[in-house]
């Protein structure tokens, strides 16, 4: 069964994103968090708070410039800033990346393009999906009831992401056989991605 996390075990670090901190490609995770450019009120905070932290962040090339890096097959990302109420992220895109549709769980978000372009995709049932073009200089947020999916445009498009509370478990969609969507738990140490079928549930241990 799984239990909501308390704030300290949501501040610590997943032990697969330390194992990406070696050499080679991949995505990382910052081993001192960069000082970030706002000070933090010591609670979760709203959307509006998320998108002015991120905007803050990516007025900041000092602080996630160094790991900007494009891969097609594995997007790139590093987690600047990690603590019990918010998490920060730099994301970079290829126009071959794709989040697949997900949701936050209970986390609010936002999200500061400062490079390049990506697109918003939001999921209508019965209709076409609404496809939102953000550019460098856009930022956004959102709250938990968000449900999205993230593709990149232009090549070498890079992005600050901050939630709040600090992802934990995300939700990712599936479209089955059938055309109906499923929903699986994800970690917030997997890269999202588009899924084919739902994982294979696990074994009770
Ligand atoms: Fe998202």
């Amino acid at each position: 069964m799984t239990q909501n996390p308390s704030a300290a075990e949501r501040s610590t670090v997943h032990p697969a994103l330390v194992d990406l901190t070696g050499p080679g490609p991949g995505s990382d995770l910052v081993a001192a968090p960069v000082p970030l450019p706002v000070p933090l009120p010591g609670r979760d905070l709203a959307p509006a708070e998320l998108a002015t932290l991120a905007a803050a962040v990516a007025a900041n090339p000092d602080l996630w410039q160094h790991h900007v890096a494009y891969d097609d097959d594995h997007r790139h990302y590093a987690s600047l800033w990690r603590d019990a109420h918010v998490d920060v992220w730099v994301l970079c895109w290829t126009p071959q990346n794709d989040t697949g549709w997900h949701d936050h769980d209970i986390s609010s978000g936002a999200v500061s393009v400062v490079q390049g372009t990506i697109i918003e995709h939001n999921l209508r049932v019965g209709g076409p999906e609404k496809v939102t073009q953000a550019h460098a200089g856009t930022t956004f947020s959102f709250g938990p009831e968000h449900i999205h999916r993230l593709t990149g445009l232009a090549a070498g498009s890079v992005s600050i992401h901050a939630y709040s509370p600090p992802l934990w478990r995300l939700g990712q969609y599936v479209v089955n056989d059938e055309g109906v969507l499923q929903r699986a738990s994800v970690s917030y140490a997997e890269e999202l991605r588009v899924l084919d079928a739902l994982p294979e549930p696990r074994a009770a241990e």
